[in-house]
């Protein structure tokens, strides 16, 4: 199963990622993460994709390619994967295209998590997220049981920082202009689906799922 999920920051993109990657047992491939990993082991991708993360900026597409490029290139991705934030412009698709050509593993489906840019502020900034798992949360919509606090191994919950609000809102405006003529490109190949986002987390993987379920 070869799957793209696309959508505004705090669409939901990771808290699905989570459901879909547990159940179909195919490696989770977010950009997001794998800069924010580089961040923490200090190296120089890390130093380099800092400095636009911080202002809500896209890191350059030569480098976030490169990045995919590598991590599709391992054995684990022979048997699917789930690209998760990327790609966030025009040259990322055209440069992925070419890249799943050559490791011949087309996309099935681009899922596009559909939430009005209204509800993702509330949705960014009461996130919490665990420092040991990755593990996400939000303070209102998707609580731990005991409050910041994660429930698989009781690690204290952190807030990203990328999502005070001055932050959030130039990523939601950035995303914003790459993300039609990407939706528009995808429709256009004929792989696009669109699910309303914007109710219950188990409601919205229902729906992906029953997608998915189309594949099998
Ligand atoms: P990345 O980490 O990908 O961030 P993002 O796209 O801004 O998306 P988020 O992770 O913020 O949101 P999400 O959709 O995963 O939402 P979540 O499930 O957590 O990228 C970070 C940065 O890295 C970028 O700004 C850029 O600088 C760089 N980058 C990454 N990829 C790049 C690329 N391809 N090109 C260039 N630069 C790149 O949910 C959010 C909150 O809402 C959570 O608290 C959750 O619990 C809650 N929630 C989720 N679903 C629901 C629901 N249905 N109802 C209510 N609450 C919900
Ligand atoms: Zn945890």
């Amino acid at each position: 199963m070869n799957l793209i999920l696309m959508g505004l920051p705090g669409a939901g993109k990771g808290t699905q990622a989570e459901k879909i990657i547990e159940k179909y047992q195919i490696p989770h491939i977010s950009t997001g993460d794998m800069f924010r990993s580089a961040i923490k082991e200090g190296t120089d991708l890390g130093k380099k994709a800092k400095s636009f993360m911080d202002k809500g900026e896209l890191v350059p597409d030569e480098v976030t390619v490169g990045i995919v490029r590598e991590r599709l290139g391992k054995d684990d991705c022979k048997n699917g994967y789930l690209l998760d934030g990327f790609p966030r412009t025009l040259k990322q698709a055209e440069a992925l295209e070419d890249l799943l050509a050559e490791l011949n593993a087309p996309i099935d489906y681009v899922v596009h998590i559909d939430v009005p840019k209204e509800k993702l502020l509330d949705r960014l900034t009461g996130r919490r997220v665990c420092p040991t798992c990755g593990a996400t949360y939000h303070v209102i919509f998707n609580p731990p049981k005991v409050a910041e606090t994660c429930d698989h191994d009781g690690a204290t919950l952190n807030q990203r920082e990328d999502d005070q609000p001055e932050t959030v809102a130039n990523r939601i405006e950035v995303n914003l202009e790459q993300t039609q003529p990407l939706l528009d490109f995808y429709h256009e190949k004929g792989n696009l689906v669109t699910i309303n986002g914007d109710q219950d987390i188990n409601d919205v993987f229902e729906d992906v799922d029953k997608k998915l379920q189309t594949l099998r």
